[in-house]
Parts: C-alpha cells; sequence; structure tokens
C-alpha cells in the first residue's frame, strides 16, 4: 500500500528523470547521429537510381562510402594520391574509379624504398617508403608533384576542435581545413564527388568533357543538415585514451611538438599533440596526435611505418633532434618509450 502510494507519487518525477536529465546533461541528439551515421556507413550510388536519397556519387570517385576507408570511424590502410598543384586537369586527388563511362583518373601501383637503421648495440630497423606510381592516365601527362596519404582515425576529432588558444586550421594531415564541417565537405567532394553548399559542383575539371556530360541529380547531395548530421556524428566519436605523460617523454624531447594534454571545459585530455604543423623533412604536415596508437595498423600520413619504432625513427627535419635521443637511449628505455606509446 505504502510502496503503491509512494509509486503513485514518484513515478512521475521518476519518468521525468529517466527522459530529461540525460538530455539535459550529454545533450545528445540521437536523432542527428543516426542520420549522420547512415550518411557516413551506407554506400552511395551513382545516378540516376531507385535510392534517391544516395545516388549522387560521381562519376570520379575513390570509394563509395565514408566507411570504407574509416572503417568503424578509424584508420585503415585505403590510400589517396593528393597532388601539390590543383590546378591540373586532375585537380587535387587522383580519383582511381568512375561510373557512367567516364574514365577512372589513373591507376595507383605503390613501390616501396628501403632503408635500416641500425642502432648502437647493432640492433637493426627495416624502413620502407611507398612511392606512388601513376599507371593508365586517362587526361594526358601530370604537371605536378604527388604524394600520399593513408584514412587517418576520426577519433578525438570533436575534442581537438574544442581546444582553444590555437590557429583555427587543424583539421586534416596537413591541417588546412577550419572545421570538421569544412573537412567532411572536402572529403564528400574529394573522395567522392558529392556535392554539398561548400561544393556546389561535381569533382569535374573543366576539361573532363565526359566527366561534365555525364547525367547528374538538379538537388546537392549533402544539403547542409546532411552534412551537419555527419560532422556530428563524426564529433561524437570520442573515446580516445587517456594515458598520462611519463617523464622520459619530454626528456628525450617529445613534447615540444607532442603536447600531452588540454584542460576542456568539462575534462582533460590527452592527445600528444600541439595541433601545429611541421616539417620533418617532407613538407609540412600536423604533429599527429598519438591518443589513437594502440593496435593501430599503421602511422604516419602515409602509413609507411607499421609500428610505433618505425614512426619514431621516420622523424628528421624539425624533428630530427628528438629522434637522435631515441636512437641513443639504451634499449631498455627505447622499449619503455615505444610501450607507453603503444598503450595510447
Ligand atoms: C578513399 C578513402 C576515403 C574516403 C572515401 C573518405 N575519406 Fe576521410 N580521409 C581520407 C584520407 C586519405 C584523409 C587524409 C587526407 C589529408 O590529410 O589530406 C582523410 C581525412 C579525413 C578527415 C580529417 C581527419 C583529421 O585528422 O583531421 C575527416 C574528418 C574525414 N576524412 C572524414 C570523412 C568523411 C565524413 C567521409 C565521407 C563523406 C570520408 N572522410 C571519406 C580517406 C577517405
Ligand atoms: C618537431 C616536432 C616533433 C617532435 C620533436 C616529435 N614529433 Fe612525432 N610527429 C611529428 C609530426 C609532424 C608527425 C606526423 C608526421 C607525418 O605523418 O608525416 C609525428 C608523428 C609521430 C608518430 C606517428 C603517429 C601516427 O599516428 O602516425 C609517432 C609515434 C611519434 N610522432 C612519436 C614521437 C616521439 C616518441 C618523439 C620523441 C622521440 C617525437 N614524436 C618527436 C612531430 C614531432
Amino acid at each position: 500500500m505504502i510502496l503503491n502510494h509512494l509509486q503513485h507519487k514518484f513515478l512521475p518525477f521518476i519518468i521525468t528523470l529517466i527522459l530529461v536529465i540525460p538530455t539535459r546533461i550529454f545533450a545528445f541528439d540521437e536523432d542527428k547521429f543516426i542520420l549522420g551515421k547512415s550518411f557516413f556507413d551506407k554506400p552511395w550510388v551513382g545516378f540516376p537510381a531507385s535510392t534517391t536519397a544516395r545516388d549522387g556519387l560521381g562519376p570520379l570517385f575513390n570509394e563509395n562510402a565514408c566507411l570504407v576507408c574509416h572503417p568503424k570511424g578509424g584508420r585503415s590502410h585505403k590510400i589517396v594520391v593528393k597532388l601539390d598543384n590543383p590546378n591540373t586537369i586532375y585537380g587535387a586527388q587522383i580519383n582511381t574509379k568512375s561510373n557512367a563511362n567516364v574514365p577512372a583518373e589513373a591507376q595507383v601501383v605503390i613501390d616501396y624504398k628501403r632503408h635500416t637503421v641500425t642502432y648502437a648495440n647493432g640492433d637493426k630497423v627495416l624502413l620502407k617508403k611507398p612511392v606512388a606510381i601513376l599507371e593508365k592516365l586517362s587526361y594526358g601527362k601530370i604537371d605536378s608533384e604527388f604524394s600520399l596519404r593513408i584514412a587517418p582515425s576520426l577519433f578525438g576529432l570533436g575534442l581537438l576542435e574544442k581546444v582553444a588558444n590555437k590557429p583555427i586550421n587543424r583539421f586534416n594531415l596537413s591541417a588546412i581545413e577550419p572545421s570538421i564541417l569544412a573537412q567532411v565537405a572536402n572529403a564528400a567532394h574529394n573522395d567522392m564527388s558529392l556535392t554539398s553548399p561548400l561544393y556546389p559542383y561535381e569533382n569535374c575539371d573543366t576539361k573532363q568533357v565526359k566527366c561534365h556530360q555525364a547525367p547528374k541529380s538538379d538537388e546537392i547531395d549533402l544539403p547542409m543538415h546532411r552534412l551537419k548530421a555527419i560532422t556530428y556524428f563524426v564529433q561524437s566519436l570520442d573515446k580516445v585514451s587517456a594515458v598520462k605523460p611519463i617523464k622520459l617523454f619530454s626528456k628525450a624531447g617529445c613534447s615540444g611538438c607532442h603536447t600531452p594534454s588540454y584542460d576542456l571545459e568539462k575534462r582533460t585530455i590527452y592527445p600528444y599533440s600541439d595541433l601545429l604543423v611541421h616539417n620533418l623533412g617532407e613538407g609540412n604536415f600536423r604533429t599527429a596526435p598519438l591518443w589513437n596508437s594502440k593496435k593501430a595498423p599503421n602511422f604516419w600520413h602515409d602509413g609507411r611505418a607499421k609500428t610505433v619504432e618505425e614512426a619514431i625513427l621516420w622523424h628528421q627535419g624539425d624533428a630530427r633532434l628528438a629522434m637522435e635521443n631515441f636512437v641513443k637511449l639504451s634499449p631498455e628505455y627505447r622499449k619503455k618509450l615505444i610501450r607507453f606509446i603503444e598503450k595510447m
């Protein structure tokens, strides 16, 4: 009887608590998340198709879904070729796939340049750098240098967006995009040729006639609400490690660029990056955050390093001194530093 009475009195209160409090605390918009996730996960098809909601793929593209290159939001071995000069007929990136009878731009074959590093105690590490060879160029010679990029993990980007007192341009591996939304639109344009308010046209150069003539929908593939939903989904990928720094890391000169932590409004994050670009000998790249290193399949902007140790040994240019500090460590201390990063 008392229980019944209590239930009667408190039930509406408890229901309010269950329904309202979580949305108040986390303000999590589940509908937006699900919409964003579905546009991230599901494959797009070419126009025209029966599925009008996702028929904007191509004519020139690399893969048909974000998920193919960023499985579950993580990193993969999928690699793309970026051109230093985006003003040639090939644009900013080589599109290796196509539909609507438009010729794909080229095929990428990977070769490797090898060299060996030998430590003072005789231990050796073989380093392999991938070099792209472009075959079957459909639109003539390329007047540009080019380099490779591996698909990075997207975990933690939403947290990095909240870091204050750093240059706003911090997204993509060269830190040229000012927001996750801008980078999502860039990816949609360059990797899949999806149109959006930021890129209202297909990824066709004026001289790629067949690409221009291919049938296209009159509607924007990713209007702002879809772009925002995908961005929201990416921002929600916030499962990242929080490993506290060890002295050895700063002693070796690593924390000069790999800034261990930042205090956000509600939590301290441990990304290990200053979010700035540095030249380690092959152009400017953002200090790679280390917080997704655990069980990572590869490291470095082009995935050349298969282990943390290889990644450290690739540091040249502005980070040469730190790399040399690492090489001079005793084998035990080298292992300690490697294990510290492998835990992240
Ligand atoms: C063909 C493979 C591929 C596809 C498809 C792809 N990406 Fe990427 N993504 C990459 C690569 C490679 C990079 C690194 C590019 C660079 O730095 O120049 C990247 C970078 C990013 C980044 C920036 C990461 C950072 O650390 O700043 C975001 C965000 C992103 N992609 C989101 C997406 C979304 C959303 C989609 C789908 C609309 C998508 N990607 C489709 C390969 C791909
Ligand atoms: C001058 C700045 C600088 C210093 C010093 C530096 N790094 Fe880096 N580090 C970078 C940059 C930039 C990258 C990204 C390079 C690329 O992808 O081309 C990177 C990448 C890495 C990676 C690969 C991460 C990934 O996911 O690809 C590891 C591991 C790493 N650094 C560890 C270290 C360690 C350990 C030290 C100290 C011995 C160190 N770094 C010192 C700038 C620096």
